[in-house]
């Protein structure tokens, strides 16, 4: 192996948030938009998940943005209390006035920084496209394992199934906006959470199940999807944005007992 490689589960990247604090249009439709049509993959972490919720009482979302997936999570389970943490306190403040303006009872949304979280007992945490978008994995997770101590973990974020880890870095020259699409190895993560008494238990690839256009403008990211047909012939719908190709899962993360 070349030494000159990182072992692995070592991070080496500091924490950064600048990105998220300069809120630009592109970034607040993004936040918004949601509010109106919840994305397809906040339906299909919901259903991934809906085995867990099921016995769950207190459930948080970590980097909830303006809190729009969480609003449908509490709307789908309206016996559980859903709490969204957010680094932005913009975004916290445009999440409790919608979820305010639209009556949902259960559900608050905090400002919290997922790199320093308060000890906070929960049943379980959610977190929904926010992993790959935070430098590293490794000290997010551990805040969860040693803060919080829930029973399970489930997020949606960027991985692969072998061996391997990228750390991407996004420039958008056009909005002068920079921001992490890391894809973590899952092998290397389920290692991380051995070693902090918790397990991977599940991974599952979200494919989508509809079409999207190309975006017109090539400057900003912006998901579509192109078909291929896979090496066993079967149809295989790829998601793209920008440059990168998307490789989304879901995963369940468990304590160990
Ligand atoms: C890509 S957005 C995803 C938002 C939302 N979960 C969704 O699915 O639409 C990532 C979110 O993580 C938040 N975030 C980034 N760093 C954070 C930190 N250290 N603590 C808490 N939230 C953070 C950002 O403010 C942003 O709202």
């Amino acid at each position: 192996m070349n030494e000159t490689v990182e072992k692995p589960n070592t991070p080496s990247v500091e924490q950064r948030v600048d990105e998220w604090i300069k809120l630009d249009e592109v970034a607040l439709k993004y936040h918004q938009l949601q509010w109106e049509t919840p994305k397809q993959s906040t339906k299909f972490l919901e259903q991934f998940a809906s085995g867990k919720l099921k016995s769950a009482r207190k459930v948080l979302d970590l980097g909830c943005g303006a809190g729009a997936a969480t609003a449908y999570f509490a709307s789908q389970h309206p016996n559980v209390l859903f709490s969204g943490k957010d680094y932005v306190d913009e975004l916290v403040e445009l999440g409790n006035e919608l979820a305010l303006k639209r009556g949902i009872g259960n559900l608050d949304f905090q400002q919290a920084d997922w790199f320093d979280l308060e000890e906070e007992s929960f049943d379980g945490v959610l977190s929904l496209q926010t992993l790959s978008w935070l430098p590293e994995y490794q000290r997010p997770l551990k805040e969860i394992f040693t803060k919080i101590k829930p029973n399970w973990i489930c997020l949606n974020s960027l991985f692969y199934d072998g061996e391997i880890s990228c750390r991407i870095e996004v420039k958008e020259y056009a909005r002068a906006a920079q921001s992490f699409y890391n894809v973590y190895s899952i092998p290397d993560v389920s290692r991380f959470c051995a070693n902090h008494g918790y397990r991977l238990t599940e991974a599952q690839p979200f494919v989508l199940d509809i079409d999207i256009p190309k975006p017109k403008n090539p400057d900003i990211m912006g998901t579509y999807t192109v078909n291929a047909i896979g090496s066993n012939g079967s149809l295989e719908r790829m998601q793209i944005s920008g440059p990168l190709m998307l490789s989304w899962y879901m995963i369940i993360i468990e304590r160990v007992e």
